[in-house]
């Protein structure tokens, strides 16, 4: 092997290390991903718990989680406020959490977590549904909220709102975190 041809491997090795740790030392970027799909980011408990106070939850009340993840939002529902839930994950991990969170917060009576995608899922029977997906997603689910939702159901979503043509009734901001408030109207 000649010099100039052990120059030019030793540079390729150089540049596939480099890369190689350009590569780990590279934050997540969830932006990136977040246009494929929604990820998994629990609300923290603060903003849990003003998403529940802002729909003005009652013992009784059923909840819905649509994108429920470790199941946080209607466990502490259940546990705190009196109510009973239903959360519904597309991702098997997070339904098998949430499940285990549900019994080990020993809720597993009045909180069902189902596997399942929020665009089939049925939730008629709601009296509150807590969102934290994206808005495309809510505005995509705009037309099944409206058409199973009985009048006067509220809808509380973390971060992302329907859009201007759906104005919020209520927003209020934990710390830099957006929290909105609809309620189902009357049928037309
Ligand atoms: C941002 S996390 C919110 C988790 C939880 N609601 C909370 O506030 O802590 C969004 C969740 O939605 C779930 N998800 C994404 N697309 C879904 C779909 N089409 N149907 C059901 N769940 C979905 C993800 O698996 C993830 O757990």
């Amino acid at each position: 092997m000649d010099r100039r041809t052990l120059i030019g491997i030793g540079a390729a090795l150089a540049l596939a290390a480099g890369a190689g740790a350009w590569a780990q030392d590279k934050p997540k970027d969830y932006t990136n991903r977040m246009n494929l799909e929604v990820d998994y980011i629990p609300s923290r408990p603060e903003v849990v718990e003003a998403m529940l106070k802002l729909a003005n939850v009652k013992a009784g009340e059923k909840i819905y989680d649509l994108g429920c993840g470790d199941g946080r939002i209607v466990i502490t529902a259940a546990k705190q406020y009196g109510l009973t839930g239903v959360g519904i994950d597309i991702d098997p991990d997070r339904v098998a959490q949430a499940r285990e969170n549900a019994k080990k917060a020993g809720v597993a009576d009045r909180v069902k977590i189902e596997q399942g995608d929020v665009f089939k899922a049925q939730f008629a029977d709601a009296d509150v549904v807590a969102l934290y997906l994206r808005r495309d997603y809510n505005q995509k689910l705009r037309p099944r909220l409206l058409e199973q939702l009985r009048p006067g159901t509220r809808i509380v979503s973390h971060e992302h709102d329907f859009g201007a043509d759906w104005p919020p009734e209520k927003h209020l901001k934990v710390g830099n975190v957006d929290v909105f408030l609809w309620t189902v109207p009357a049928k037309k």
